[in-house]
């Protein structure tokens, strides 16, 4: 089971600074070109893949009975919209596109405590379960890719476990 590896931890003793997160990760440095093409080139292997989104979708039901129950009220194509949307978002975040925080900021009110409500577990689900089913279906799949993943979706997911503890 593949561990969500955090490159730094934002949990200060300060955290009524709020802002705090949003400028670290403001500051922080985006993937380097080499990291990003590697992670473009893995992923457009994965989508061309018929399985892809079925397997990911698949492993993250499985991941927790409270996982599945989000995903039951929607249509299966609407939930590998979802799934696929959600990478998207985190290697945006993690490039540091223009509106990349704007968007990653609405995912958190979408995701946050008022809204799904969800617990900072299912991130490591979803993690696992994307690691899990790109390692299986990257045919190149090896060391240098596995971290060049783990950097471009950590940031974007301590993002979301931060905001949705502490800015309600
Ligand atoms: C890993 C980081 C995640 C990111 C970046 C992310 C991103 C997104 C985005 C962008 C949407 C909106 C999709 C649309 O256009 O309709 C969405 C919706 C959704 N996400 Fe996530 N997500 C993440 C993790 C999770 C996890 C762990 C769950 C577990 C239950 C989850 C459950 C949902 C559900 C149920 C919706 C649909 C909400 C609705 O339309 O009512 N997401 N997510």
């Amino acid at each position: 089971m593949y561990r969500l590896l955090l490159p730094f931890s934002l949990l200060s003793d300060n955290i009524e600074y709020l802002s705090e997160i949003d400028q670290i990760m403001m500051k922080s440095t985006p993937l380097s070109e080499e990291t990003a093409l590697l992670v473009h080139d893995s992923y457009r292997r994965c989508m061309l893949a018929s399985n892809f989104l079925p397997l990911f979708h698949q492993k993250m039901i499985g991941s927790s009975k409270e996982v599945a129950k989000y995903f039951d009220v929607f249509p299966v194509n609407q939930r590998y919209r979802i799934l696929a949307k959600s990478v998207a978002e985190l290697v945006s975040f993690a490039e540091k596109k223009p509106e990349a925080i704007q968007q990653m900021n609405e995912v958190a009110r979408l995701h946050s405590r008022e809204k799904l409500r969800l617990k900072p577990e299912f991130y490591t689900f979803w993690s696992s379960s994307f690691m899990e089913t790109i390692s299986e279906l990257d045919d190149q799949w090896n060391d240098e890719l596995e971290t060049a993943w783990t950097d471009s979706i950590s940031h974007g997911i301590e993002y979301l476990i931060q905001k949705n503890s502490f800015r309600l």
